[in-house]
């Protein structure tokens, strides 16, 4: 274990900390790749994971935007990713140095209340706090607190780089868009984004069977994207009006699901003139700015309106259906950089409508 502690990083005549690269968010529009100290154990439930592969997140487009206001300028960015243990704190009893693990977007402690209910997003000493309240995965090396409860053990002889995805993209996918919305056979289902998100909702979905699923973006390649992994019908809301379209093949009634996996106001409002009587809205997007929800019209609709942070729980049930190929996710993965072209990463995601970007890898190694 190299680990260097805090007071010893100052002092003339003694050793410098261990330096590493990590990309941080400068206040809006701003961003860097820069030297930071590399992380020291400071909790008992702590693990230092050297990094293997992260990626980006719409979210972290957002923190960019500023919509993300407990992400201060400073931090090292990143929610997702997998790595090997390079040291843990005395309290951690599940994992080892050389361990290989996934790193979930939210950190729970497992013992407050608010785990204890299963709802880990809320942990009150965790929750999203990866990339957002404390440094996160875009770096050499990040140190994940609560390491027993919020690292999953990755399986020996696993194909790893799909499980990059299980981070964050599936479970919320899975938790806030199919569970929460309720689809079920037969049912109908709109599905608003159709970025890394809106396409694990997708592919989540298919495990209930669905009777039909309708992909809305304004990007012709995520649809078509869309379409290829099982899309009944796609539609541009840019070149063609949504809410005719989708309630033309819905004979006037609207889907039994609809999922924003946007975040803006204008795609929240739409999923309010797609659901049906009795149906759900299930919010995943991530909204910086106020959105009007529409209660002169949906009060007698019978609607119920679901928001959630992803809490993570489903990641072990995730993990099989991807062992067994039942969901795939390597499909949301279109491109990869080596660790020092993450600002061109960032590009590439940030225009995914000229790249064709859905999630991109960015390898350590
Ligand atoms: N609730 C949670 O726990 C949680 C977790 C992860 C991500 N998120 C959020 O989910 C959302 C989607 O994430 P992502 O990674 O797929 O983001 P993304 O930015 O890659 O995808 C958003 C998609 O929306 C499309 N879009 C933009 N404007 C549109 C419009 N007017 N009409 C229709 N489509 C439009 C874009 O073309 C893009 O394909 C983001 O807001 C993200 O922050 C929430
Ligand atoms: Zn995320
Ligand atoms: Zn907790």
């Amino acid at each position: 274990m190299s680990t260097i502690s805090p007071e010893r990083t100052g002092g003339s005549g003694l050793t410098p900390p261990p330096i590493m690269k990590a990309f941080v968010y400068g206040g809006i529009g701003h961003k860097s790749i820069e030297d930071r100290p590399k992380p020291v154990i400071v909790d008992s439930g702590d693990a230092i994971v050297r990094m293997v592969k992260t990626t980006i997140c719409g979210t972290d487009l957002h923190i960019l935007k500023g919509d993300v206001p407990s992400c201060d300028p400073g931090r090292i960015l990143g929610h997702e990713g997998i790595g090997i243990i390079e040291s843990v704190g005395s309290g951690v009893t599940a994992f080892h140095p050389g361990d290989h693990v996934l790193i979930s977007c939210i950190t729970s402690c497992g013992i407050c209340e608010n785990c204890r209910k299963g709802m880990y997003s809320h942990c009150t000493t965790g929750g999203w706090i990866l990339g957002n309240r404390i440094d996160g995965t875009q770096a050499q090396f990040v140190r994940t607190p609560h390491a027993d409860t919020s690292l999953y053990h990755i399986p020996r002889n696993a194909e790893e780089e799909p499980l990059v995805m299980l981070s964050d993209v599936l479970p919320t996918a899975f938790e806030c868009g199919v569970l929460l919305g309720k689809v079920g056979p037969g049912s109908t289902l709109a599905i608003v984004g159709s970025g890394p998100i809106g396409i694990a909702t997708l592919l989540a979905a298919q495990l209930y069977s669905p009777g039909a699923i309708y992909m809305i973006d304004v990007d012709d390649n995520r649809l078509e994207v869309a379409k290829r992994l099982g899309a009944t019908a796609t539609i541009n809301s840019k070149i063609e009006p949504a809410i005719e379209r989708i309630m033309a093949l819905t004979q006037g009634r609207g889907v039994d699901t609809v999922v924003e996996a946007v975040g803006i106001p204008s795609t929240f409002e739409m999923c309010q003139e797609l659901v049906a009587a009795g149906g759900t809205i299930a919010n995943i997007g991530v909204h910086g700015e106020k959105a009007d929800l529409h209660l002169e019209r949906l009060w007698d609709r019978n609607v119920t309106l679901t928001t959630r942070l992803v809490d993570t729980v489903s990641t072990p049930t995730l993990m099989k259906t991807v062992r067994s190929g039942e969901i795939d996710p390597s499909n949301l993965i279109t491109h990869h950089f080596k660790f020092d072209q993450i600002l061109q990463a960032y590009e590439t995601f940030g225009h995914a409508a000229k790249t064709q970007a859905l999630k991109v890898i960015i390898d350590f190694d």
